[in-house]
C-alpha cells in the first residue's frame, strides 16, 4: 500500500509550507521582530519560567492571560477571547468550524497562504479573488463575487501579506457589511499600521478579529487571539484542542504583557526604519517598491530568481514570490545594520 493509494487527492497535490535553513543568514524571510529581549528582561523572564509546574498540563482557559491581552489590546466589553498556538491554528479552527460540505472560504489574493491550505485541509473551496495589479483592493469586485459564491468564511488580512498594502477602512467594512457569512479580519501585522478594527467589533455581527504577537517580537512562544462576539467565540472553543496553548507560553506572555513597552517601542523603531528602507530601495535601478504598512516591504525588480539567488549567496534569506507574484520579493524590515547589508547586497545583486 502507498500513501498515494489513502491520502486525499487535494493534500498529494499541496506541498508542505516552505521554512528554508537560515543557519548563518541574515534572515529576512519571516516578518520577525529582529531585536531580541534586553539582558535584564531575559533574565527576569527565565525565573518567571522555572516556577511554571511542567509536570502539569496548562490551564486549557488562563484567565489571567486573557483578561490581561483583553486590557491592553483594548478588547470592547461584551467581546470573548480564544486563544491558539499562533494565529495559523485560530485560522484553523475558524475553518473547522465552518466547514460544511460545498462550503466556500473566501479572500482576496495573493495573501496568507494558510487561508487557502487550512481550507483545502478541511474540504472547504476555496475562492481566490484577485487584487489590483498595483494590489490595491477592488471591494466591489469582491462583493459581486460573494453575491455568487455565498462564503460561509471571508478573510481579510489587514494590513495584508506579502503586498504591505492596508485595504481603506472603509471598503472593509463595505464587504463585513454585504458578506452572507462570517468575516475574519487578520490583524497579524496590527503592531506597524496604527488601524484596527477592535474598536468596531459591536458593529457587526458577523464579524472575527484574529491577531498574534509572533510578529511584535514572540514568535518563537507561538501565541495568537481571536476576538468575537461571545456566541462565535463559543463554537470556536469546542474545535480547539483542549491544551493548545503550553504552559511556557502562558506565563511568558503574562510576563510580557506587563512590559509590552519594550516590544512597542521595538515596533515603533521598525515602522521608522521601514521608511528609509523604503526610500533606499526605490532609489536602486530597476526596483519598484509598494507602499507596506507592514513591518516587511514587497519590491518588483526586474529579475527576483536572479536577485533571489544572489542575495542567497551573499547570506541574506529574503522571500523570492516569483512566479506568483511576478518579479516580486519580499523584506522583512531588520535592524539598520542588517538593512544596510541587504541594500549593498541587493545593488550588487541587480
Ligand atoms: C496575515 C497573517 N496571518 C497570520 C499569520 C500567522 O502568524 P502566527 O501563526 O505566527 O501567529 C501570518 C504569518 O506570517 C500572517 O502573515
Amino acid at each position: 500500500m502507498k500513501p498515494e493509494d489513502l491520502v486525499r487527492p487535494e493534500i498529494l497535490a499541496l506541498k508542505a509550507y516552505p521554512v528554508p535553513a537560515a543557519e548563518g543568514m541574515v534572515k529576512l524571510d519571516a516578518m520577525e521582530n529582529p531585536y531580541t529581549l534586553p539582558e535584564e528582561l531575559r533574565r527576569e523572564l527565565a525565573a518567571v519560567l522555572a516556577r511554571v509546574d511542567v509536570n502539569r498540563y496548562p490551564t486549557p482557559t488562563p484567565q489571567k492571560l486573557i483578561d490581561a491581552l483583553a486590557r491592553r489590546m483594548n478588547v470592547p466589553r461584551g467581546m470573548r477571547l480564544l486563544l491558539g498556538n499562533g494565529s495559523d491554528e485560530l485560522i484553523q479552527i475558524a475553518i473547522t468550524a465552518l466547514a460544511r460540505p460545498g462550503a466556500v472560504a473566501m479572500y482576496p489574493a495573493p495573501t496568507f497562504v494558510m487561508y487557502q491550505m487550512s481550507a483545502t485541509f478541511a474540504g472547504m473551496k476555496p475562492v481566490a479573488v484577485p487584487l489590483r495589479e498595483d494590489f490595491s483592493f477592488d471591494a466591489d469586485a469582491f462583493i459581486a463575487r460573494m453575491k455568487a459564491e455565498k462564503p460561509a468564511l471571508v478573510f481579510i488580512a489587514y494590513p495584508n501579506n506579502p503586498t504591505g498594502v492596508l485595504y481603506p477602512e472603509e471598503d472593509v467594512a463595505k464587504v463585513i457589511r454585504a458578506c452572507p457569512g462570517l468575516v475574519v479580519v487578520d490583524e497579524a501585522y496590527h503592531a506597524f499600521a496604527g488601524k484596527s478594527f477592535m474598536p468596531r467589533l459591536p458593529e457587526f455581527s458577523n464579524l472575527i478579529i484574529i491577531r498574534t504577537v509572533s510578529k511584535l517580537g514572540l514568535a518563537g512562544i507561538r501565541l495568537g487571539y481571536m476576538v468575537g462576539r461571545p456566541e462565535w467565540v463559543e463554537q470556536f472553543d469546542k474545535v480547539r484542542p483542549p491544551y493548545n496553548v503550553s504552559g511556557l507560553t502562558q506565563a511568558a506572555a503574562l510576563f510580557m504583557l506587563d512590559k509590552l513597552e519594550v516590544l512597542e517601542a521595538q515596533a515603533a523603531r521598525i515602522r521608522a526604519d521601514r521608511a528609509g528602507l523604503g526610500t533606499a530601495l526605490a532609489a536602486l535601478k530597476g526596483v519598484t517598491v509598494f507602499p507596506s504598512e507592514a513591518n516587511f516591504i514587497l519590491v518588483r525588480v526586474p529579475d527576483a530568481d536572479a536577485a533571489f539567488q544572489s542575495l542567497k549567496e551573499q547570506k541574506v534569506l529574503i522571500k523570492n514570490l516569483h512566479p506568483g507574484l511576478r518579479n516580486c520579493l519580499r523584506v522583512t524590515v531588520g535592524t539598520p545594520d542588517e538593512n544596510r547589508i541587504l541594500l549593498t547586497a541587493l545593488r550588487e545583486a541587480l
